[in-house]
């Protein structure tokens, strides 16, 4: 409930992407003016950036409904009809994790998305039948963590597709900011800067933060998000100096420590950590590589001299392997 109270409404108040914004601003007005709903719009990214987010901002900018429902969900055709038949014209359809689609539920959405038509059969054997039925023209907005993950007839059915990346520090401080006032905790600029330093360049993770600290402000300290009593929670939250979480460390370290610095598998990788191979792919490995720490090799993945650095340990890792 808190989380969608810090969600921004409109594209003005959605901080950062600004590239995305700029392409997303236009399609929006001109359908707008066109009096049309929006083209279908595939949003991808690592999780917590935003994506749920930007789909709650389209539809409010278009003035549509927003229907929220996700791949697993949708179990079969008839799932996914009922939600089809239910909008209204100009409505938004958002499928969170949309490459987790079975093949017969996909199969309905292609002609939905490209013609606004159901198609469905109904029955099994001989007495089986087809209907088609007219849709009213909505806006899927489908999110996915890579689109490379969705089947190329589905990736092709959208008219735009929009990319978010990891927010600049600066854009975080900014975001925790406005949490902070709409949540009515006390926080200082020093407070601000230390967690869009170390919130792993995730808005999700800069107002989840925000939540523990504003917790340990008010049972350690004067109630107030200052950048000591920041630093206090975030050490003893395990978040280190560069935003790097116990299971960043435990990666690098398992890598250093017991792989001479790799290449090492992610199937080995994933058991030494106790964690699951898409978890590491998804959420832990784009933000390592992203801040040099780890690179991904065709033999394996290595922690880069940055990454012994971090540890203050001198580099031993190998150097004859290409990237
Ligand atoms: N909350 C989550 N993502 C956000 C963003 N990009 N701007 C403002 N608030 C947010």
């Amino acid at each position: 409930p808190v989380d969608h109270a810090l969600r921004p409404k409109s594209l003005d108040q959605y901080i950062g992407q600004e590239q995305l914004k700029g392409n997303l601003a236009i399609a929006l007005k001109a359908a707008q003016a066109r009096g049309e709903a929006l083209d279908h719009v595939l949003l991808h990214g690592f999780p917590g950036l935003g994506k749920t987010t930007l789909a709650y901002v389209i539809a409010n900018e278009m003035g549509a409904n927003i229907r929220v429902t996700s791949g697993p969900v949708i179990e079969r055709a008839g799932d996914l009809a009922a939600i089809l038949t239910s909008l209204q014209e100009g409505d938004v359809l958002f499928i969170d994790e949309i490459h987790r689609l079975n093949h017969v539920v996909e199969e309905i959405l292609y002609p939905a998305m490209e013609d606004y038509q159901l198609d469905l059969v109904i029955g099994q054997g001989p007495g089986a039948r087809s209907v088609k039925m007219d849709l009213p023209r909505f806006t899927l907005v489908g999110a996915t963590t890579r689109t490379g993950l969705l089947t190329p007839p589905l990736r092709d059915r959208f008219g735009m597709v929009l990319r978010l990346d990891f927010y600049t520090p600066a854009e975080l401080v900014t975001i925790v900011k406005r949490s902070a006032t709409l949540l009515g905790v006390p926080m200082d600029e020093g407070g601000a800067l230390e967690i869009g330093r170390r919130s792993r360049g995730t808005p999700r993770i800069a107002n989840r933060l925000l939540k523990r600290l504003r917790d340990f402000a008010e049972v350690k300290a004067q109630g107030s998000i200052t950048a000591q009593v920041a630093n206090e929670a975030l050490n003893m939250l395990g978040v280190d100096q560069e935003g790097l979480d116990e299971m960043d460390r435990r990666i690098l370290l398992t890598i250093i420590d017991k792989f001479q610095g790799g290449p090492i598998g992610l199937e080995t990788l994933a058991t030494m950590a106790c964690e699951e191979k898409t978890t590491l792919e998804d959420v832990y490995e784009p933000f390592l590589i992203q801040m040099g720490l780890l690179m991904r090799t065709p033999r394996g993945r290595m922690a880069t001299p940055a990454a012994y650095a971090h540890f203050d340990r001198p580099f031993t890792g190998r150097q004859d392997v290409d990237p």
